[in-house]
């Protein structure tokens, strides 16, 4: 991989482009490989949307959708474990405090993979993952807390000049439910088990990392 990589670039600074790296570069895996596309889609999302019971006031006991951040690692470590960083000033938490349970949706629309396949947003091949479980505040004691933060702030370094008045903490959303959607026959639904089985090995030398043509004029 790292040498494919290092030819990839030599070809591409003797055509005269330079090269930025900040993105999944390697496709999905085939859809055979169910719960290894689940953790591709988890490592490689920034976002997620997440529905929650609301209890807000016009709409109590409705779902509510909302879009939030996320992390499932650092880089060189991708854990399969979605990482969110909220504030009780939000509806989501508010809903969440009520009624911690909630289901998160990531979609490959959020990388350029389906764009470039031109597949729209609701073809099952650009696929989604949808994860259902109850969001759990952190002990911001605790080792996790710790790694979870390094999580966030390493996909989102904004995120540490955030004001301290908001009181942002660290969850996690511990997953009782997995649902993959990446192909056409329907939902396919994965173990607990088998998603955090993955080895990520096999794209630890690929997440984060897209390579984007810039062209250099001088
Ligand atoms: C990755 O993170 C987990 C904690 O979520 C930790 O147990 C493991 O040792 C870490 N692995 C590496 C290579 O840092
Ligand atoms: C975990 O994955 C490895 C292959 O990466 C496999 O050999 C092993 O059987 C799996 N374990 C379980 C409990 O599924």
């Amino acid at each position: 991989m790292i040498s494919n990589k290092i030819a990839l670039l030599f070809l591409i600074l003797h055509a005269g482009y330079t090269v930025v790296i900040n993105g999944p570069i390697f496709d999905p895996p085939p859809p055979d490989e169910a719960a290894k596309m689940a953790r591709y889609i988890m490592a490689n999302s920034e976002w997620i949307s997440i529905a929650t019971i609301s209890t807000m006031k016009n709409i109590k006991g409705y779902p509510f959708n909302a879009i939030q951040s996320v992390s499932d690692g650092t880089p060189s470590n991708s854990t399969g474990v979605p990482y969110l960083y909220l504030t009780d000033l939000d509806a989501t938490s508010q809903d969440l405090a009520k009624d911690n349970r909630c289901t998160i949706t990531a979609s490959l629309a959020e990388t350029d993979y389906c764009d470039r396949k031109k597949y729209d947003p609701e073809d099952p091949r650009c696929a989604r993952l949808m994860i259902t479980g109850r969001m759990l505040k952190l002990d911001k004691k605790s080792p996790e807390y710790q790694f979870g933060e390094n999580a966030l702030f390493s996909k989102h370094p904004v995120m540490k000049s955030w004001p301290k008045d908001h009181n942002f903490y660290v969850t996690k959303l511990d997953i009782e439910q997995l649902a993959l959607f990446d192909f056409f026959g329907g939902i396919k639904y994965i173990s607990i088990e088998d998603y955090f089985n993955v080895s990520t090995h096999v794209f630890e030398d690929i997440i984060f990392e897209r390579v984007e043509f810039i062209e250099i004029t001088a």
